[in-house]
């Protein structure tokens, strides 16, 4: 749990911080939501994040584009069958590429933007990630779905909420924002994220 659980999380943090850095508008969007939910003059608390709507498709988009388990966890059939037509023996390795699923032009549009609004523009139930929509697994499907997802679900946004809403984040003077990703079993950002904080809320005290 502490291994599959640690580094996902703070993976998704990381890369919604850089799409938000890279997005200023949507960055813009998240923060004035943050301001109306939560308040200048507050930190953000657990109570606020059902009202945080915009935050929360940020983190699904981030989970479209970034999922920190892009071929999920190897299959293995017990016994030989076909799916989609091909056939699969018993015994065979089986990766799904979520990652490319999550980037397909057949299901997705515009699938290479990041734009947190497709997510607000459905309907409630769709592109839920509990693993029954086939179009967005970034927790996987089936009986050996996440287990983290209730977890995840609220520390992810929190996390999420509490560094945007106590900070504003800049790149330091001539940096130029690096999104390449290290693809393997996990997918990380290939150079990690380098910004500046500084203070955000109007109350001073609420730092100490
Ligand atoms: C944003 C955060 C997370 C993402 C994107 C994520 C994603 C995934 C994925 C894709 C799988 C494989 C599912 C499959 O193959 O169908 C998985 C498995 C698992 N995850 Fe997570 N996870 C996250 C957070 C967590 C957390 C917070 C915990 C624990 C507290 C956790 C615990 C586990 C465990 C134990 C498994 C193995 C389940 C099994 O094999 O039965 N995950 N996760």
């Amino acid at each position: 749990m502490l291994v599959a659980g640690t580094e996902s999380t703070s993976s998704v943090v990381e890369w919604a911080m850089a799409e938000l850095l890279k997005h200023p508008r949507i960055m813009k969007k998240a923060e004035e939501e943050l301001e109306e939910v939560v308040g200048l003059n507050n930190m953000v608390e657990e109570s606020h994040l059902p009202k945080l709507h915009y935050l929360h498709a940020v983190v699904k988009e981030v989970l479209r584009l970034h999922p920190p388990a892009p071929f999920l966890v190897p299959r293995c059939p017990s016994a030989s069958c076909t799916v989609g037509g091909f056939m699969v023996p018993k015994a065979s390795k089986v990766m799904v590429n979520a990652w490319a699923i999550q980037r397909d032009p057949m299901v997705w549009d515009n699938p290479l933007e990041f734009q947190p609004e497709r997510f607000l523009r459905s309907g409630r139930d769709e592109y839920d990630f509990n693993g029954k929509d086939f179009r967005y697994i970034p927790f996987g499907s089936g009986r050996r779905v996440c287990v983290g997802i209730p977890m995840a679900e609220r520390m992810v946004p929190y996390l999420l909420a509490s560094v945007l809403h106590s900070f504003q984040w800049k790149l330091p003077n001539g940096v130029e924002l690096d999104m390449s990703d290290k693809f393997g079993l996990e997918l990380k950002k290939a150079r990690p994220l380098f910004a500046i904080p500084s203070h955000r809320l109007s109350d001073l005290t609420l730092y100490n």
